[in-house]
């Protein structure tokens, strides 16, 4: 891969904010730990470097440093904050405790135009603890804060800039325009990391590795299984065979959608397993969130052996593995160290199984996994699809698993889904609002001038175990609870509880409890993650 940007990874959360950011611009670009090996780096050749922010101090003991290969390759270079700071250290300036912290927005006012950034005010997103003193040699100051009087610096016969602030988030707004003139018009990255050029060499790749062999996925109708399998039938047409395994806990409409589509639209040979029966039996009597899970996995895993043989044990299997997921793998330093829910590997696959495994996703971010769906003529509703837990609605039908309370809550969560379709809230609108301030931000006006989102990121319906009186026509009733549960969140580790219009939350609830026999009461909850989860087991 040629034109490419490399990004090293100094441990901030925007990390991954700023490889998206630079995708944006349609230069491919990667991720890679800080002190990742030259070989790692080089192998796309890329034609500058971005180090990213970092919660260190240069002068702390171990504190991460620039590899000597970055300034050796006489490549530009583009420091963010920690990066900045490093950078400076590195070429001889000075870095210290600023006399006041910056967190939040600032001003910055550019000192000297330059090819990074152009002449006059921009709004920006600080958050930094130390600051430049001192400039290296050959360096000026391009930008200044009431705070930092070096906000932004630059060497421009080298090429090596550095800005204290962050350029990836929203709260930036200029920060896209700075990372366009870093990438393309320093760095010289011609933009052609675009969807089609994906689709043509995810192909290659897929063909080179499988030859004439014949492959086998499983699809499930989540984006990213069924991107990799349309993406893998576009490769490969007929040696490619799929399994959909429908479990029973699908939402209203989705196993026959699924099957639809596959065949279809993408017109792959797939063998649907009902397998409704078995899971239910393996279900009954089962309330505990974690055993349901465990059970669902096991079982998912015995019959998709199962057919694997029947298929002639094919030796590669498809998998949806996408880019945040290979960083994520990549830097055990971030993973969350306690297991709350177990998630991965629920619907996924046996580890015993001599599959050599096929991930034509593993350098896309999500976004680019839905782009090139679209592309590949996916229909929109699974391209745009909220994701959907791998255990289904078991963990949203709370308590003991039957057949008719399943039927109450799909008919429940198609209503609500059914609304919030209409009125085009089964999407975000604005991305990142409060989510992302500190605390210490939030006044509600800074929040406010910030817009507020609008839309859902996931929005669904739970059965409660819990029966209430209530009066229908003049006759009693004793009947369960539906909970609704919508959430905006742009990572899912976090997530703020979606402020629905009363109206519509009004006509949702009257029309599950005149709708769903066994229903006579509908609650929304108001909680945020954390300190809830998204689901509720
Ligand atoms: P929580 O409930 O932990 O969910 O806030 C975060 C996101 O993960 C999804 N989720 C799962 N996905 N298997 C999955 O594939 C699971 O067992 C599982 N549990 C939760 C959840 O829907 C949300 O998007």
């Amino acid at each position: 891969m040629q034109n490419s940007i490399a990004i090293l990874d100094f441990g901030s959360q925007y990390s991954q904010l700023i490889t998206r950011r630079v995708r944006e611009q349609q230069i491919y670009c990667e991720l890679h730990p800080w002190n990742a090996p030259r070989t790692q780096v080089f192998a796309n050749n890329p034609k500058g470097f971005i180090l990213s922010g970092g919660p260190a101090s240069v002068y702390a003991d171990n504190a991460p440093q620039i590899p000597a290969y970055v300034f050796e390759s006489g490549l530009p270079i583009l420091g963010i904050c920690y990066g900045m700071q490093a950078l400076t250290h590195a070429l001889g300036g000075k870095v210290a405790p600023a006399p006041q912290q910056e967190y939040g927005l600032a001003h910055v006012k550019t000192l000297l135009p330059s090819a990074l950034l152009p002449p006059g005010e921009q709004r920006v997103w600080m958050s930094h603890g130390d600051r430049i003193e001192q400039l290296p040699q050959g360096f000026a100051s391009l930008a200044k804060t009431d705070h930092a009087p070096i906000a932004a610096m630059g060497d421009t016969a080298r090429g090596y800039f550095g800005v204290q602030f962050h350029p990836e988030v929203n709260h930036t707004p200029g920060g896209r325009e700075l990372l366009r003139r870093f990438v393309i018009d320093i760095c010289q990255a011609a933009p052609k990391w675009t969807p089609s050029s994906i689709i043509e060499e995810s192909i290659q790749r897929i063909r080179d590795q499988v030859g004439k062999k014949n492959v086998l996925t499983a699809v499930s109708g989540g984006v990213d299984s069924s991107v990799a399998t349309a993406l893998t039938h576009r490769a490969i047409g007929g040696q490619l065979q799929a399994v959909f395994v429908n479990n029973g806990l699908l939402r209203k409409g989705e196993a026959e959608n699924v099957i639809r589509t596959f065949r279809e639209t993408v017109g792959v040979r797939l063998h649907p397993v009902d397998a409704v029966d078995d899971f239910m039996d393996a279900l009954r009597g089962v309330a505990e969130p974690e055993l349901k899970r465990r059970i669902i996995g096991e079982k998912f895993i015995r019959i998709f052996e199962a057919q694997a043989k029947l298929l002639g044990s094919p030796p590669f299997l498809v998998q949806g593995t996408i880019y945040p997921d290979v960083v994520e793998s990549s830097a055990p330093d971030r993973s969350q160290a306690q297991r709350i829910k177990t998630h991965h590997n629920v619907g996924g696959l046996p580890e015993e199984m001599q599959f050599e495994l096929v991930e034509p996703l593993r350098y896309l971010f999500k976004d680019e996994v839905r782009t090139v769906g679209e592309v590949l003529g996916l229909p929109a509703e699974l391209v745009w699809r909220q994701p959907f837990p791998g255990p289904g609605l078991a963990v949203r039908c709370l308590g003991e698993i039957t057949p008719q309370r399943l039927e109450r809550l799909r008919a429940a969560d198609a209503i609500f889904t059914e609304e919030l379709s209409s009125a085009g809230m089964l999407r975000l609108h604005r991305p990142l609002t409060r989510t992302h301030l500190p605390a210490s931000f939030g006044s509600t006006s800074g929040r406010e001038s910030l817009g507020v989102q609008v839309g859902t990121s996931q929005a669904f319906a739970v059965l409660l175990p819990v029966q209430s009186v209530g009066v229908m026509g003049d006759q009693r009733t004793y009947q369960e609870t539906v909970a609704l549960r919508a959430v905006t969140t742009e990572d899912f580790m976090t997530a703020d509880w979606a402020q629905l219009p009363h109206d519509l939350l009004g006509r949702v609830s009257s029309r599950i409890v005149n709708e769903v026999a066994g229903v006579n009461r509908v609650v929304y909850d108001i909680t945020s993650k954390p300190p809830a989860t998204i689901e509720w087991e």
